[in-house]
This record gives C-alpha cells, sequence and structure tokens, in this order.
C-alpha cells in the first residue's frame, strides 16, 4: 500500500434520488430513482489515505471515535475497495479528511466524502478499479456520492441488475458546457432533523405520494438531460423545480411528516418567483434541509442574490460555478 490523496467536488442533484430500491440488499445501497447532478465548484472533500498501525481516522483536524458510526461507515468503505482487488486482511490505515464545506452551507459532506474517500482508497491499495466501477462502490457508501467522481454534469441511472452493476454515474457533459451559478441561500442555522438514510426509507413506507414520486421521476431525468444539453434554463430550471417539489411533497405526507423548510425557505422562493417576473431567471431547488439552491446564468447571479440574500431571515449567500473532475495524488511509496 502507499500514501493517496484524492480531491472530490460536492453536487447538487437538479432532479433529485429520493428512495431505495425495495427487496434490495441494503449493503448495496441502490436508489430507487435515477438523479442528475451539477457538480460544484470550491465546495469539496480532501482526504488522504496511508499505512497505519490500526485504523484511524481524523475530520477536519480531529480524531474521530473508531466505534462511532462515522468511523465504521469509513472504515467499511474501505473494507469494499480492499475486496475488489485483494485477498486477505486489510491493513490498517490512516485516513484524514478535510471538508472545504463553508460552515452553515447546509451541504452534506457525504457526497464530497464518500467519492474522495473511495478515490483515495483505491489509490493506497493500488487497486486500479475503473472510475465507473469506483462510482459504484462510491453510492453503496452514500448514493449522492456515486455522482462527484466526475465535474460538470452527471447522470445516475437507477438501473435494474440486483447486484447494482448497472447503477453507476456516468458523466453527461463537462463544466465548461454552460456558464452557470448556483445561488446557496442560507435560510437558517441549526442541525439537520432527520438524516436522508432514514427519512427515505419513512417516505417510503408511509408516504401516499411515494409510489408517483418513483414512477415519474424517469421523465424528469430525460427531460433534464434534454434541456441540460440543449442549454435551455427554462426547461431545466422547470424540471428542477418540479422533482424538487415533488420530492418534498412525498416528504411532507409521511408519518410522522418530513418537514425540513423553515418560513424563510418558502419566503426566499417566493422572492425569486417574484424577480423572475422582473427578468431574473433563477429556478430553485432544496434537499433535506432548509437551504434553497438557486441555478441562474453567471450573468445575472450577482443580482440575483443581491434580492434573495436581502430577504429577511437569510443567513448568508453563496455563488458557486459548476466544480471539475475528482483528482487523485499518489504520494510517496510507504510500504506496508
Ligand atoms: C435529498 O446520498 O445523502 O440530497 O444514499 O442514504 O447516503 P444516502 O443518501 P444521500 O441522499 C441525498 C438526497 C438528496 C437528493 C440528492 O442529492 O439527489
Amino acid at each position: 500500500m502507499r500514501r493517496a490523496r484524492a480531491t472530490a467536488h460536492s453536487n447538487i442533484a437538479l432532479v433529485k434520488y429520493w428512495g431505495k430500491r425495495p427487496d434490495s440488499d441494503p449493503a448495496l445501497n441502490l436508489p430507487a430513482v435515477g438523479s442528475l447532478s451539477m457538480t460544484l465548484d470550491e465546495l469539496r472533500t480532501v482526504t488522504t489515505i496511508g499505512p497505519g498501525d490500526h485504523d484511524h481516522f481524523a475530520l477536519d483536524g480531529a480524531r474521530v471515535d473508531a466505534q462511532s458510526p462515522v468511523a465504521r461507515k469509513v472504515f467499511a468503505q474501505l473494507d469494499r475497495i480492499w475486496t475488489e482487488s485483494h485477498d486477505g486482511p486489510r491493513p490498517g490505515c490512516e485516513v484524514e479528511s478535510v471538508n472545504h464545506l463553508p460552515t452553515a452551507a447546509g451541504l452534506a459532506s457525504s457526497a464530497s466524502g464518500f467519492a474522495a474517500l473511495t478515490l483515495a482508497a483505491a489509490g493506497a491499495f493500488e487497486s486500479e478499479l475503473e472510475l465507473p466501477r469506483l462510482s459504484g462502490l462510491a453510492r453503496q457508501g452514500s448514493g449522492s456520492a456515486a455522482r462527484s467522481l466526475w465535474g460538470g454534469f452527471v447522470r445516475l441511472d437507477a438501473g435494474t441488475a440486483a447486484d447494482g452493476n448497472d447503477c453507476i454515474a456516468r458523466p453527461l457533459l463537462p463544466a465548461d458546457h454552460w456558464d452557470l451559478r448556483l445561488l446557496i441561500v442560507h435560510a437558517a442555522k441549526g442541525p439537520k432533523s432527520v438524516g436522508s438514510t432514514e427519512g427515505m426509507e419513512r417516505s417510503r413506507t408511509t408516504s401516499p405520494y411515494y409510489a408517483p414520486w418513483v414512477e415519474t421521476s424517469p421523465q424528469d431525468l430525460d427531460a433534464g438531460e434534454k434541456a441540460l444539453r440543449a442549454r435551455d434554463l427554462e426547461a431545466l430550471g422547470a424540471v428542477m423545480e418540479h422533482s424538487c417539489f415533488k420530492m418534498h411533497a412525498c416528504m411532507m405526507a409521511s408519518v410522522p411528516p418530513l418537514v425540513y423548510w423553515r418560513g424563510t425557505t418558502l419566503e426566499v422562493m417566493h422572492e425569486l418567483w417574484a424577480a423572475r417576473k422582473s427578468g431574473l431567471q433563477g429556478y430553485a431547488t432544496s434537499d433535506a434541509g432548509p437551504h434553497v439552491k438557486v441555478l441562474v446564468s453567471a450573468a445575472q447571479a450577482e443580482a440575483l442574490g443581491e434580492r434573495l440574500a436581502a430577504v429577511p431571515g437569510v443567513t448568508g449567500l453563496q455563488s458557486v460555478a459548476p466544480g471539475p473532475d475528482a483528482t487523485l495524488e499518489l504520494l510517496d511509496e510507504a510500504a506496508t
């Protein structure tokens, strides 16, 4: 084994993933629906892996208890990558992960985190796995991570194979295809209420809107991809908002309800729609949290950002461009 460092960027789903395929092995983490995303510049995780006496995991400079759920997920991911290309027990690993995601941005670190971890482990274990296979392995760590191995615009299809071998992401278009910005409008502070994995299962088992949500996803994916290729912001925006609102309707109709929005979330959306009437063409999405993410052309990003930042209750705003591919650096040849 050797030391290796990987950088992977976060991503935003323009067409959303919510729900897992029923009757499948939970360890495969197979989504019930595909998704379409834009990789985000600046917002990234850098993960370095090298040999160690035991498994150690440090996050943002602080050692994480090896028995904690987070550390166990990290070590389980290392096991997966090791067993893909090696027999016998996996060597101990020192894993250091640093998130360059602004505090309170409300962006999950799991997408960039599991993508960087997967790529760094493949480098450290000299596994020589192809990117599509690594995408499948990243998906097992966290569904959205499968999309973060590539820059620009990425599609993850749900697939049909029982072993998930066709549930891998693929790059559609590079970052320079379209000069867009994502405005991340911070609508509240405080911890996330219910995590995605738990929330998805609650929606699947209790929400009357879950079945239609799953059934109507493929058409959104195709319409979203078409609009993206044509650089048609109005068409992409319409699909994106529809996918977001269907997902949140499905969440809200779960028992007990999953309401990730706050009052400010809706105030920002109303301001966005008012701004659209005056010619600023931005479109909203939001994930399992209160923040609003707005897709807009680079040319209109500043004017729209100023307007949304002025909505009472907004605590911050960041403008992010489409981001690059994940990268891997092989460091010294430290042998075990
Ligand atoms: C609402 O990828 O965090 O952000 O696979 O259970 O780890 P797990 O879920 P995760 O879910 C992301 C859900 C979402 C929509 C999306 O990113 O597609």
